[in-house]
């Protein structure tokens, strides 16, 4: 894209920057990081590639949209803080959950071969294994959802939503 569109855009506020990384979860094997940046990274890292058309306006609000919500449900890029969901990792890949199915409509980078989803998927489970996630924010752990009888078609709010204890540490510091 032209220089100038960049510099228009930027001003414009739709070119986003990168939170930094804080602990990248330890992979077990260079493969899987491989595989993970390919699949995974780009909405469940800090380290995001952003698109070109990310830049655009309107575009822009809904690729954001979809990277914020990737690293809240689950950041390789801050593994010293609490990753509830990130053990779901393994069978969203395998249950063709995860990468989000428009996603890999415009990424064929992240479309993996069957050998390669079944590398990832070991992968994965043997980083969980060896580097787990922190738990944390919620006391009672014990699985307090039952994912498999949602009726989630309408997208909830983050206003409202369930307890979300984290507006606190966003912003400011901790003390
Ligand atoms: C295009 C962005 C994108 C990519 C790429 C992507 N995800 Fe996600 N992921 C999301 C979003 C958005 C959510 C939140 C889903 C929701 O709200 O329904 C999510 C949620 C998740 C969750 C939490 C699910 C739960 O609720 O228990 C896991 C685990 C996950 N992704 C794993 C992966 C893995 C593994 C990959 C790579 C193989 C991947 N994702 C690639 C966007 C992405």
């Amino acid at each position: 894209m032209p220089l100038r569109l960049v510099l228009l855009l930027s001003l414009l506020g739709c070119v986003h920057k990168n939170p930094p990384v804080t602990r990248e979860i330890r992979w077990d094997s260079p493969k899987t990081q491989a595989l993970a940046r390919r699949a995974c990274y780009d909405c469940h890292s800090n380290e995001t590639v952003w698109p070109w058309y990310a830049a655009v306006p309107l575009v822009s609000t809904l690729v954001r949209k979809d990277v914020e919500r990737g690293r809240e449900h689950m950041n390789f890029s801050t593994w010293d803080q609490p990753q509830e969901e990130a053990d779901d990792a393994p069978e969203e890949l395998a249950e063709g959950e995860m990468p989000l199915p428009l996603y890999l409509r415009f990424h064929e980078e992240a479309q993996l071969s069957a050998a390669e989803k079944r590398a990832l998927i070991a992968g994965l489970r043997a980083t969980l294994a060896a580097d787990p996630p922190l738990k944390g924010e919620s006391d009672d752990d014990n699985e307090e959802e039952d994912d498999d009888e949602v009726e989630e078609d309408d997208d909830e709010d983050d206003d409202g939503g369930h307890g979300r204890g984290r507006g606190r540490g966003r912003g400011g510091d901790d003390d």
